[in-house]
């Protein structure tokens, strides 16, 4: 069974959205003649292009009617995501920002990011008893009640909308906590063997949510290994404050609470760890690119804000120290060597070239360069670490037309509305990601494990990918999350959730 961070959400497509409020949805904007001379302001230093891919594209532009009232005189300003969360009360006209500052703006920003106008995760008063359900679906049931209630009780409080998360930590509580606390266990013991030493137990979680992952992988090792418990240490590192002082409420033993992003730590950790990150990498922001179709250059987007709030996604080639050092690793990894689906090969973009209406770039791809922050945040200051990471490998509803697109959605009058387009009002909508497992692991191993200390070479080794499945018949008490008919949501539900463990 699939599930997306809405199972329940009735789906309608963006064309049903923008009947409801053409104010809530900015789409694509159509390529006037006017816009098509392309000198959106102080952007006149570097060469622009807008994207044209082929026949389609041609259809598309003739039937459009023109609807912006938008300048693209009124010069623009080049800002970050970082700029915006220290000088905007709201959302910044007459700027332009590469595609991860706008989406990470768009959600993080502390004034009018979409997290920032309440992000709460579902969360059952106590675990449930899986025995009490005849099968899953009737499991499914009685969680989606709860779920609504819930959704129901924050649009009376305000009528704005809110994320309201479900996690596997939360559904399957305590038991899919205890299932990760087996997996650090066995482990921290097979390396304390290893090392011939008997270090401390150091775990650090990134993104800990409601805390709950965090306590019952405590509980589960205070009383199951005590002496275990007795050295440990437990670090959590949370971007948001409503989230950090609800960890905190818990008033835990052996804890400490880091109310950061994870891209601002800069404490070296020098003893072996654990690093945690679960469900926390699929609203990491992307970046987006595309490859010139005569040369395969790679070309990266950024957003032009207009003063009428308009969007529109332009194209100048790739420069972004990021973007450019995650293309050269990936570029760099060994056989078998990895190559772009949206990048077709030299010879069909050759014969391509000679038809009519040929497109001048390829279609769009989205990169993590996020993600790729993180390993290298992890290489910096975790250089000992072991990490159990977990997350969507793939989702319902994604952007069309190109690879590794985010799901795009908003609630409205209850329901989920996905849209076509990530080019949406900035604080409106979530935006999240399914995650290339396969290439991340090569990523992280390439940046994380190739630089390793002596001690740690023989010890750890590469990382793997396995699905939820995989993960839980090895690690989780499958006994406690049974139904009545056998079906098991431990193993059978987050069908598309993988973990990169190393
Ligand atoms: C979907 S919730 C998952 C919570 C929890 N891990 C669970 O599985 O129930 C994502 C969490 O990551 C946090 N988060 C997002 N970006 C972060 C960042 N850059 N640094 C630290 N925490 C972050 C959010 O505030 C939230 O607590």
């Amino acid at each position: 069974m699939i599930l997306s961070t809405k199972p329940w959400a009735i789906s309608y497509r963006l064309v049903h959205a923008s009947r409801i409020s053409r104010r809530l949805l900015v789409t694509e904007r159509p390529k006037t003649a006017k816009r098509a001379t392309g000198k959106p302001g102080s952007d006149k230093s570097t060469q622009l292009t807008r994207p044209f891919t082929g026949y389609f594209d041609a259809v598309r532009d003739i039937m459009r009617m023109p609807v912006t009232t938008a300048d693209p005189d009124i010069p623009s300003r080049r800002v970050t995501a970082e700029y915006c969360s220290m000088h905007f009360k709201q959302a910044p006209r007459n700027v332009s920002m590469l595609t991860r500052d706008f989406i990470s703006d768009s959600l993080y920003n502390p004034e009018y990011g979409y997290f920032s106008k309440q992000a709460l995760i579902f969360s059952p008063e106590r675990g449930y008893d899986f025995a009490e359900f005849r099968d899953a679906a009737d499991f499914l049931a009685a969680v989606g009640r709860q779920y609504e209630e819930m959704e129901r009780e924050l649009d009376d409080v305000r009528n704005i909308p809110r994320q309201l998360w479900h996690t596997p930590t939360e559904l399957l509580k305590p038991w899919y906590g205890r299932s990760v606390a087996r997996h650090i266990v066995k482990q921290h013991k097979a390396d304390c063997k290893a090392r011939k030493s008997d270090n401390a137990l150091v775990i650090y979680e990134m993104g800990g949510g409601n805390g709950t992952l965090m306590a019952d992988i405590l509980d589960y090792i205070r009383e199951q290994e005590p002496a275990i418990f007795a050295q440990m240490q437990y670090n959590l590192i949370e971007i948001s404050s409503k989230l950090a002082r609800k960890q905190l409420s818990r008033q835990l033993s052996n804890v400490r609470i880091f109310n950061k992003s994870v891209f601002e730590w800069n404490e070296r950790i020098d003893q072996p760890c654990f690093f945690v990150a679960m469900e926390v990498i699929d609203n990491f922001a992307h970046d987006v690119v595309r490859y010139d179709y005569e040369s395969g250059a790679p070309l990266q987007a950024f957003v032009r804000v207009y003063d009428d709030g308009e969007l529109e996604e332009l194209y100048e080639p790739a420069t972004d120290p990021l973007i450019c050092e995650y293309l050269a690793v990936r570029a760099s990894l060994p056989s078998p060597a990895y190559r772009s689906p949206a990048l077709p090969s030299a010879t069909y973009r050759q014969l391509r070239q000679q038809l009519p209406l040929a497109p001048n770039m390829t279609k769009s791809e989205f990169i993590p360069t996020q993600a790729f922050q993180l390993c290298k945040v992890l290489r910096d200051w975790f250089p000992r670490h072991r990490l159990v990471l977990s997350d969507f490998y793939k989702l319902p509803d994604t952007v069309p037309g190109a690879v590794d697109a985010p799901v795009v959605q908003t609630r409205f009058n209850g329901s989920m509305v996905p849209c076509e387009t990530y080019l949406v009002q900035p604080g409106w909508f979530d935006i999240f990601f399914p995650t290339n497992f396969e290439l991340l692991k090569r990523i992280y191993d390439s940046i994380c494990r190739s630089q390793l200390v002596s001690e740690d070479k023989a010890i750890l080794s590469e990382s793997r990918v396995c699905t939820q499945r995989e993960f839980a018949e090895k690690n989780a008490e499958l006994e406690h999350t049974r139904t009545r008919t056998g079906e098991n949501p431990m193993t059978d539900f987050y069908e598309n959730n993988k973990f990169l463990l190393s």
